[in-house]
């Protein structure tokens, strides 16, 4: 008797179909052939690529000549497990073999589940919510949306911001290089200069330009600013902040889109006492490290009013909070604590900033960051060069501004790879003279 709810069977199905061209073989070109093909084929927003990656694991990645690299940068904050993690690839694996995507008229268990661990490490209070988004930007454009909905048009971010590059977010980052070519931007952002409590004050007493502080709707802010080159805000200025926001009836929105997940040692940045302070924000911005590698963002609302700035139809997306990526980020999540990797990261984090601090070489000035949020301050102005330097003996850093190196690692990086760098960077030519030339 036939059944008709039964699956197919795919041996019987696929067998006599051609093979379809799914996998690219890595071994079908050389470095230089991929990086060719990819300048004809790929928008130039990027720039040529440094390297074509064709595999990883742990913290390591192989380029398409066979070259390892350690990888101090993790996809920018993303690769949380590092690469291949056979747990991660297990659970992405697994659900898109059950259930890979439905739209938004269903709910999966998946992605309530994710929900509700997120609430959980967010220590949000009773009636908070979540929304799922793909990626760091769209997480903070539902975070813009939710603030225009208080009915107030001014809203505040701090120079040096990142915040992504749809328009939203893009009117929330103060870069002048970033925003201009596609002005005009959504209106009503404001900056205040960075860490600064007396404009921080003038702004909340109504003292510029007399503006009406009731018409301040929100304030974004970064707890450590990443792209601005791992800047963390002095101690007391978050404090400050949300008690002024609280007393005006503004949402204070922490974009924790690089801070957020472990990166610094705790799951989020202000819960570092030294960063946050015990502050409860209204709203917190998710993504990066969030899936260990596969896209997805999130919008936490604390509480009953943030949680319900958005009401049916007011907001949506195809993929947010797709099962796949709602089951990467459970596993990711699920590891972080079965391996203790908190603590491993604060740990790791320290050990790597005193080795750097300990180095003594002439051209580096001091480490900064939390947990593996790291920035080594040189004393001249040669981070690119310092970044080819390294990428050519295997490790993967980022020039985040002329005068500092940014790391930030898989939360797996171990002592033993550390010690690796920190050769490399003792080894480093001593004058920017000697170093530069072999960069030309
Ligand atoms: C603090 C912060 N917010 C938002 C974004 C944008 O995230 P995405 O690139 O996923 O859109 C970034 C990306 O670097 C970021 O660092």
């Amino acid at each position: 008797m036939s059944d008709q709810n039964a699956a197919p069977s795919a041996a019987v199905d696929t067998a006599a179909q051609p093979a379809a061209q799914t996998v690219v073989q890595p071994a079908a070109g050389s470095a230089a052939e991929w990086t060719q093909r990819y300048t004809g084929a790929v928008m130039d927003t990027f720039g040529p690529p440094q390297r074509v990656l064709v595999r990883g694991e742990g913290a390591y990645v192989w380029d398409a000549d066979g070259k390892r690299y350690l990888d101090l940068l993790a996809g920018i904050a993303v690769n949380a497990l590092g690469h291949a993690h056979p747990t991660l690839t297990a659970a992405i694996s697994a659900q898109l073999g059950t259930l890979g995507h439905v739209s938004n008229f269903f709910g999966t268990p998946t992605q309530i589940a994710l929900a509700e661990r997120l609430l959980e490490l967010s220590r949000a209070p009773q009636g908070s919510r979540v929304f799922f988004t793909n990626s760091g930007t769209e997480a903070n454009e539902a975070a813009f949306k939710m603030a225009r909905r208080t009915g107030r048009p001014r809203i505040l971010a701090l120079e040096g911001s990142f915040h992504g590059r749809t328009m939203g977010a893009l009117a929330l980052t103060s870069k002048a290089a970033y925003r201009e070519p596609f002005e005009p931007l959504p209106g009503g952002v404001e900056f205040l200069p960075f860490g600064d409590l007396d404009a921080l004050e003038a702004v909340f007493a109504g003292a510029v330009d007399g503006a009406a502080t009731s018409d301040i709707a929100a304030f974004f802010i970064e707890p450590i600013q990443g792209e601005a080159g791992v800047r963390s805000l002095p101690a007391g200025y978050l404090a400050r902040v949300r008690e002024l926001t609280r007393a005006h009836g503004t949402l204070l929105i922490l974009d924790e889109v690089q801070t957020g997940m472990g990166r610094t040692g705790a799951w989020m940045a202000h819960h570092l006492p030294q960063i946050g302070g015990g502050v409860v924000p209204d709203v917190v911005t998710l993504a990066k490290g969030l899936g260990g590698g596969f896209p997805i963002g999130a919008v936490v609302a604390y509480g009953d009013r943030a949680a319900t700035l958005l009401g049916r139809g007011q907001h949506g997306t195809t993929f947010g909070g797709n099962p796949v990526a709602a089951a990467a980020a459970l596993a990711t999540i699920g590891v972080i604590e079965r391996d203790g990797l908190l603590a491993s990261v604060r740990e790791t984090g320290s050990y790597l900033r005193e080795q750097v601090d300990a180095v003594g070489h002439p051209l580096i000035a001091a480490a900064r960051g939390e947990g593996l949020l790291i920035a080594i301050e040189l004393t001249a102005p040669v981070a690119p060069a310092v970044a080819t330097r390294a990428l050519e003996a295997g490790f993967i850093v980022n020039p985040v501004n002329p005068t500092a190196i940014r790391l930030a690692p898989p939360l797996i990086l171990t002592r033993d790879q550390v010690d690796d760098f920190v050769a490399f960077l003792a080894d480093l030519p001593t004058t920017a003279a000697d170093l530069t030339p072999a960069e030309a």
